[in-house]
């Protein structure tokens, strides 16, 4: 045992050898306006620390997950990463849903060299931010072709965008929608904002009614999209709405009834699919919390895993050889597909087109990368 050694090792990235658990972070927001993003994120990455921990662990010791709510506030994901970072000594951080948020934390993790796998932001700007951060889903230039895709398949050539400006998420697909849309010969006919926490859209949707789309595009988050839909409706806005994966929330139903039916939405899975990965998580998953899981909580179990895959590998929890060994991820059998990162840290990953339809998601289709 070389003391100094030890010492050293521990000031930039403390590894497991000095510790009698392995701390790994997670920031989710489990409260606040978002807080069924962080409810079921964290539901799953927990039920995958559990099982590792029930298997004897790693490294022969045990995960401990160190959880912080960021309350779904802009500034809170700063805060809380650094409290992480400095404070309990994490080795890897897990999050965000949210691509502002993993937006907030992804230089504070690059800077201290411990590695972040977020489950489920799909803006491309996450991971641009440096070779210590992961993600183990699609990105959104793919979404936006997907979602392109879908609507000229149906036939849909004039389309209206509706674009919360306060998410990064929101901006970058509705852009990446409009790029492949209107270079296959659709019409962009509307394009209208808002901002996230607003309730009142009638004088965006008027905007839109006047042009008349065959489809309406809202790329922000569930917690808006089913008042949006309800209003919509009301205003005589008869046209299919279409968005991400950021609508995949049972709430989504709770509000928008019968006025978001018939609308579709792209995102990293369907409870439908009889792969047994899918149907053996979702029993697990019901067993454990008496509840459905969403997209969320299946990339959280995912980020977790492929966490604890590449600390076996490495055989060290220490930063760069852990950074190193999640870069190199291939074929990972996760419940959201076959996990392999590319050279940007992504994965290359189907999507599927999910249909609401008698308050449920129906599965429409499944599009490759
Ligand atoms: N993709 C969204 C984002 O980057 C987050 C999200 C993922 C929301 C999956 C719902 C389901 O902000």
């Amino acid at each position: 045992m070389l003391p100094l050694l030890g010492v050293f090792a521990c000031k930039k990235s403390p590894d497991a050898g000095s510790l009698d658990v392995i701390p790994v972070g997670e920031f989710a927001s489990l409260t606040g306006a978002t807080a069924s993003f962080g409810q079921s994120s964290h539901k799953g990455t927990q039920m995958a620390i559990d099982e590792v921990n029930a298997a004897g662990g790693v490294l022969g010791k045990k995960l401990k997950l160190i959880t912080e709510d960021d309350q779904s506030r802009p500034g809170e994901a700063a805060t809380v990463v650094r409290k992480m970072l400095s404070r309990d000594k994490i080795v890897a951080l897990l999050g965000e849903v949210a691509s502002s948020r993993s937006l907030e934390a992804a230089p504070l993790c690059q800077q201290a060299g411990i590695p972040m796998i977020s489950p489920a932001s799909t803006n491309p700007k996450v991971t641009e931010v440096g070779d210590f951060v992961f993600r183990v889903c699609f990105i959104d230039p793919f979404q936006g072709t997907v979602l392109s895709k879908f609507a000229l398949s149906k036939g849909w050539k004039k389309v209206a965008v509706l674009t919360d400006v306060k998410q990064d998420y929101s901006v970058g697909l509705s852009q990446y929608f409009k790029k492949h849309f209107t270079a296959n010969g659709g019409e962009i006919v509307g394009e209208q904002s808002y901002s996230s926490g607003d309730k009142d859209f009638k004088a965006q949707l008027t905007a839109i009614k006047g042009s008349q789309p065959d489809a309406v595009v809202a790329s922000g988050y569930y917690t808006e999209t089913g008042l949006i839909s309800l209003q919509a409706r009301e205003l005589q806005v008869n046209a299919p709405l279409l968005g991400g994966d950021g609508w995949d929330s049972p709430s989504l139903v709770e509000v928008g009834g019968k006025a978001i039916e018939g609308s579709f939405f792209s995102n990293h899975f369907s409870v439908e699919d009889p792969a047994p990965a899918i149907q053996g998580f979702l029993k697990k998953y019901r067993t454990k919390f008496g509840a459905e899981p969403d997209a969320m909580s299946a990339l959280g179990y995912d980020s977790a895993m492929i966490l604890v895959d590449a600390m076996k590998r490495a055989g060290t929890s220490e930063g760069p050889k852990l950074k190193a060994a999640i870069a190199s991820t291939k074929d990972f059998a996760a419940v959201t597909g076959k996990i392999t990162l590319n050279a940007e840290r992504n994965a290359d990953k189907s999507a599927v087109m999910l249909e609401v339809k008698g308050g449920q998601f129906r599965y429409v289709e499944t599009v490759a990368p």
